[in-house]
């Protein structure tokens, strides 16, 4: 799968294993998936997307300060794209914008990445509703996961799942994620201490890649050549 590591729209940037990077496409039912860093001018869609689908990922995510209208209104993103940006350019984190046919559609984040003898992250991700079931999130999932091992060096990669997000454990279970454990009272999301789920993977799961079995199991394809 295209794994292209770019100069990035900064120029400057400090170099990371695997940063910045364009990844896919990867043609899902939903349209054409990419992932790429995410940028400044994300702000207007990403505070569309999130501040209208309020009800779809607020139960989903960490409890934090403020009213939803403030941590997404369009003021929210550059402040969050900075510390994205200044992770970023620690190492600590890989944050990319899914784009689905070009246009924005979510984020997907590899975080806490550690190397040395560690060398993991979590990964975590939403979509837009108005793309549900419609392959994007697997799809992100699979080049992420390829692109952690390969050009960002990594070797494990966790995600924790509340136990009621059906879609969620779906996506983990079609990308190939095993099942670890049960992490009790592990996370503030939505208001309250909530279980979550341990999923893992590491590299010698890889086999000839994660995009590529989704590929071979039909759930994506590769753009026809023009
Ligand atoms: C979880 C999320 C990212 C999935 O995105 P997506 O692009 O719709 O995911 P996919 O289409 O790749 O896969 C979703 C799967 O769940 C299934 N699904 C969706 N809603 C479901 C439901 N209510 N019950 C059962 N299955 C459901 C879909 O049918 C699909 O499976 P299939 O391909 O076997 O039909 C998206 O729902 C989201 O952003 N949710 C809010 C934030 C969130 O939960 N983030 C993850 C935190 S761990």
């Amino acid at each position: 799968m295209a794994s292209q590591v770019y100069a990035g729209p900064y120029g400057t940037e400090p170099r990371h294993p695997g940063w910045p990077a364009k990844l896919g496409p990867l043609v899902v039912p939903a349209g054409t998936v990419r992932l790429r860093p995410v940028h400044l001018r994300d702000g207007r869609e990403w505070s569309r997307i999130r501040v209208r689908d309020r009800e779809y990922l607020e139960r989903w995510e960490p409890t934090a300060a403020g009213s939803w209208s403030d941590r997404n209104g369009f003021g929210a993103w550059p402040p969050q794209w900075f510390s994205l940006r200044a992770l970023a350019r620690r190492g600590q984190c890989l944050p990319f914008a899914i784009t689905v046919d070009g246009v924005f559609a979510g984020q997907i984040t590899l975080g806490n990445v550690i190397r040395a003898s560690l060398r993991s992250a979590w990964v975590g991700y939403w979509v837009s509703s108005e793309l549900a079931g419609g392959g994007v999130a697997t799809a992100a999932v699979a080049l992420v996961t390829d692109h952690a091992f390969k050009a960002a060096g990594l070797h494990r990669l966790e995600a924790t799942v509340r136990p009621e997000n059906t879609p969620s454990l779906r996506v983990l279970g079609k990308a190939g994620y095993r099942q670890e454990g049960l992490f009790l009272r592990y996370l503030d999301v939505a208001g309250d201490w909530r279980d979550h789920i341990a999923f893992a993977v590491t590299a010698e799961e890889m086999g000839n890649g994660f995009a590529e079995r989704l590929i071979a199991a039909g759930r994506a394809r590769l753009p026809e050549p023009r």
